[in-house]
């Protein structure tokens, strides 16, 4: 035994995306509760999102965002090692939503598990893989992002409701050559003490669905908009700053911030905060609203193939949702 730990390379050989085909306009939800396109876009920068078909479920979208990834990365299903899916709003508790994706691309090799961290959950999912394949367990892993937040969703409620929408995003992971890019810094970061800033009360252990409260919207997500804010602009800023700093970046160095696409607000402070200039930073939550996991994977594959970066340049990735959870990665692509 040599004692010397393995430790691999590990690229991002393909990303992919799907959004469902139904479009919600701001001027659409303004018809079904009190509220307008203006203060919708004033106060969030998104003006539509994305809403799946009824039989469409979050493991469908998932397997059409991952089919693109593995035919970018030439990886055939059948070669995959490993899936994670990163969602909150999973097909059934039980099983995984990656199980269902495993068949689903006929991935019949892969070990396929869920993981729920929120909106942090796809950047949660790269450490893992990575951490996984630079150890030798696997030589690649399929990491998605996918939310059907539509199903859960209180549609009476316009200070959410507004907010979230629909789609999946994935990458290919892989072990990579010296000259190929390279995951360079991975972060992760829980606060469990502000569980209830964000959450979905019911349809757990701890409120089990019951017609009563089903009826009091419990199955449905909740949250204190203002003091979320305030934890992302500073957890996202905290969490960035902390893979350039491992991966030796300066500002100047970064050709493009991929962030958490909830609001645009946030987005701004946190440019701002990193001193990096809003061109170099990748909004698309105009056209989609909050995705949750979803969203920067969705983001991270439109930025590649817009040519929003080329192969060699250092990205971040930066991203914050409910536990409260973030993460962040710096990547040479
Ligand atoms: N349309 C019109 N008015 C609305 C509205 C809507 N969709 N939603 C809320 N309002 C009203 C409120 O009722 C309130 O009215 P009042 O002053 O009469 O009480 C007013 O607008 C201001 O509401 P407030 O919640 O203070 O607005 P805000 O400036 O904090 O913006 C969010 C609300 C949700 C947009 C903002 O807090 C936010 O984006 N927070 C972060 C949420 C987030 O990103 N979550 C996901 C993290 S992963």
């Amino acid at each position: 035994m040599s004692g010397l730990a393995t430790n691999y390379q590990v690229c991002i050989a393909g990303t992919g995306s799907y959004l469902p085909d139904t479009v919600l306009t701001n001027e659409d939800l303004a018809k079904r509760v009190e509220t307008s396109d203006e203060w919708i876009f004033s106060r969030t920068g998104i003006r539509e999102r994305r809403i799946a078909a009824e039989g469409e479920f979050t493991s469908h979208m998932a397997s059409k965002a991952a089919r693109r990834a593995l035919e970018q990365a030439g990886l055939a299903a059948d070669d995959v090692q490993l899936i994670i899916v990163a969602t909150i709003t999973p097909d059934t508790l039980t099983p995984a939503t990656a199980c269902y994706v495993q068949q689903q691309l006929g991935a019949s090799r892969a070990v396929a598990f869920d993981i729920s961290a929120a909106c942090s959950g796809f950047l949660y999912a790269m450490k893992i893989s990575k951490r996984l394949i630079a150890a030798g367990a696997y030589e690649n892993a399929l990491i998605i992002g996918a939310e059907k937040l539509s199903a859960f969703v209180n549609w009476e409620d316009r200070t959410t409701c507004v907010l979230f929408g629909d789609g999946a995003g994935a990458a290919v992971l892989r072990r990579a050559e010296p000259d190929e890019g390279e995951i360079l810094a991975t972060e992760m970061g829980t606060d469990g003490n502000l569980t209830h800033l964000l959450n979905i009360p019911g349809g757990g252990s701890a409120c089990p669905i019951t017609s009563t409260n089903v009826g009091n919207h419990l199955a449905t997500l909740a949250m204190q908009g203002k003091e979320v804010f305030k934890h992302a602009v500073n957890r996202m800023k905290e969490a960035a700053e902390m893979v350039i700093e491992r991966a030796g970046l300066q500002p100047e160095d970064i050709a493009c911030v991929i962030p958490h696409q909830a609001n645009l607000r946030i987005i701004d402070a946190i440019a701002d905060r990193l001193a990096v200039p809003n061109e170099r930073v990748f909004v698309n939550l105009d056209k989609y609203g909050n995705t949750s996991a979803a969203a920067v994977a969705i983001a991270l594959d439109e930025a590649s193939r817009s040519g929003a970066f080329v192969r060699g340049d250092k990205i971040v990735l930066v991203v914050f949702g409910a536990g409260l959870t973030w993460a962040a990665a710096a990547v040479r692509w």
